[in-house]
């Protein structure tokens, strides 16, 4: 079979990116790209690419030479389900924050509103695709419901997991690793893996592209995620070491990962892992385990949580420990909000939860982040309710140009890694801070020897 048409039910981080290398890729393949967010498809369909709802290195040239080819961003739902062959499912699915399973669990409520509304739709056989990370068996409770429309549609359902990381979404989808597609052990899931397979084989060498079972293909996404956030809890629990001994984090992580089994990825110690995926698909594999009653398993992988939660703690109060105990009325300069570099997404960033403690000790703090808007570090600090809204914008302020937030500051905190930072005037922006100057860097990207020379108090994580 095919594949002539696809409908992508969600126009976020994944489905955006993924659908426009496809149509990038596949031009004799119409994709259409549905969401109810009218604003985000607005923006996806705004003239100006700068415009985009995410930002990626790469993605607006790409979406510009394909937008209204064969991509087409659209709010018409149910028109793209008529049409396709194929439906990829992108939505979100975040940690359930009510009933069984509140705080762990994946809130699957997206994901059967969109089955529901293709069984409702659909009058010609489709190949589903699970796009977004699942708990594993989740394709199962997908087929139950498509399959029970009694309309005599056939449905087959493939988990084809997406492992782009953010920031490097249109390089990992180019050239991917692997592409892991499960799919059922019948003559007709059979056929539709071949369907998804022959769309990838435009572009991606034949070897990387894994078939697997539907099972084996939903956990093993959750398990790259659980061991990439093994790793960067790992060498941060060693920075707490390194920190109160002779050694050095840096120094450490290299040694380790000269070592071919080890490898170099992955080993930066910094304020703490954030993203949408790594806590929830962790916090899921918990859960999981501890529904098949594997204490020890779910114990296990929970540490990696609890280390990373520790470390953005210890470092926001290394702030305030460092600036004698108070922080009440010091102004903090905070650069970088997003939860890594080159993307504006700051879903579960280190920041938001740095900065929330830092206003808990009532300091004034004042963030400049390149591609974040201040509505949405409002809203991160709203979202966790730890004071009024009127406080938040009370205490905290966002600032357009770096050098507004050094005006007599009394320390200056690095919590992104963007490149940016690492050619500003330090000499300039060292003379705007009160003295003594301190400068954190939770992601150690600067030349401490340098700043050091300046005149800057540092403080590096990992470093005694
Ligand atoms: C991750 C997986 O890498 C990707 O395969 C999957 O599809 C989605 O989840 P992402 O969350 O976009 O991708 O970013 P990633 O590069 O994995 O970084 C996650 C967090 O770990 C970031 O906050 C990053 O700053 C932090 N990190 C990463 C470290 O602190 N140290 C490191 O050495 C690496
Ligand atoms: P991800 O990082 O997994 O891509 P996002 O939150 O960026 O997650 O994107 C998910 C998108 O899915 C959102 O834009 C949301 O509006 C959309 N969405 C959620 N449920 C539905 C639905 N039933 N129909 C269409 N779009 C949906």
């Amino acid at each position: 079979m095919s594949i002539k048409n696809i409908c992508c039910i969600g126009a976020g981080y994944v489905g955006g990116p993924t659908m426009t290398m496809i149509a990038a890729k596949c031009p004799d393949i119409i994709v259409n790209v549905v969401d109810i967010n009218k604003n985000r498809i607005a923006a996806w369909n705004d003239k100006n690419v700068d415009k985009l709802p995410i930002y990626e290195p790469g993605l607006s040239d790409l979406v510009a030479k394909t937008r209204n080819k064969n991509l087409f961003f659209s709010t018409e739902v149910e028109q793209a389900i008529q049409a396709a062959d194929m439906i990829f499912i992108s939505v979100n699915t975040p940690t359930k924050t009510y009933g069984v399973g509140k705080g762990m669990a994946a809130d699957l409520k997206y994901i059967e509103l969109c089955a529901r509304q293709i069984a409702a739709v659909a009058t010609t056989d489709k190949i589903i695709v699970e796009k977004s990370t699942l708990p594993v068996r989740t394709a199962e409770a997908l087929k139950r419901i498509l399959d029970n429309t009694g309309n005599g549609v056939n449905f087959e359902i493939l988990s084809n997991p997406e492992f782009l990381a953010e920031g490097t979404a249109v390089s990992d989808l180019l050239n991917p690793d692997r592409v892991l597609i499960g799919g059922e052990e019948t003559e007709s899931g059979r056929l539709a893996q071949q369907a998804l397979v022959d769309v990838y084989a435009n572009w991606v060498p034949k070897e990387r592209i894994l078939t697997t079972n539907v099972w084996s293909s939903e956990l093993s996404k959750l398990t790259a995620n659980a061991f990439l956030a093994q790793r960067v809890s790992s060498i941060n629990s060693l920075s707490e070491l390194c920190e109160v001994t002779e050694a050095d984090v840096g120094e450490v992580a290299k040694a380790i990962g000269s070592d071919s089994r080890i490898g170099p990825k992955f080993l930066k110690a910094s304020v703490g892992f954030g993203g949408s995926c790594f806590q929830k698909d962790i916090l899921n594999l918990v859960y999981i385990a501890q529904s098949y009653g594997l204490k020890e398993v779910a114990d296990y992988w929970e540490q990696v949580i609890i280390m990373n939660d520790h470390q953005k703690r210890r470092f926001a109060k290394k702030i305030v420990e460092t600036l004698f105990n108070t922080v009440s009325g010091k102004k903090i300069a905070v650069l970088g909000w997003a939860f890594k570099k080159d993307t504006n997404d700051t879903r579960e960033s280190a920041a938001i939860y740095v900065v929330d403690y830092l206003l808990n000790e009532q300091a004034e703090v004042v963030v400049y982040d390149p591609k974040v808007n201040a509505e949405q570090i409002y809203a991160d600090l709203d979202y966790l309710n730890t004071r009024s809204g009127e406080d938040n914008r009370k205490l905290l302020n966002v600032v357009n140009d770096h050098q507004l937030a050094f005006e007599d500051s009394h320390a200056a905190a690095i919590l992104t890694e963007w490149d940016e930072f690492k050619s500003f005037d330090w000499n300039t922006l060292y003379e705007k801070m009160l003295k003594p100057a301190f400068l954190f860097d939770g992601r150690m990207i600067l030349d401490h020897e340098e700043l050091e020379r300046i005149g800057f108090e540092m403080y590096t994580i990992g470093r005694g």
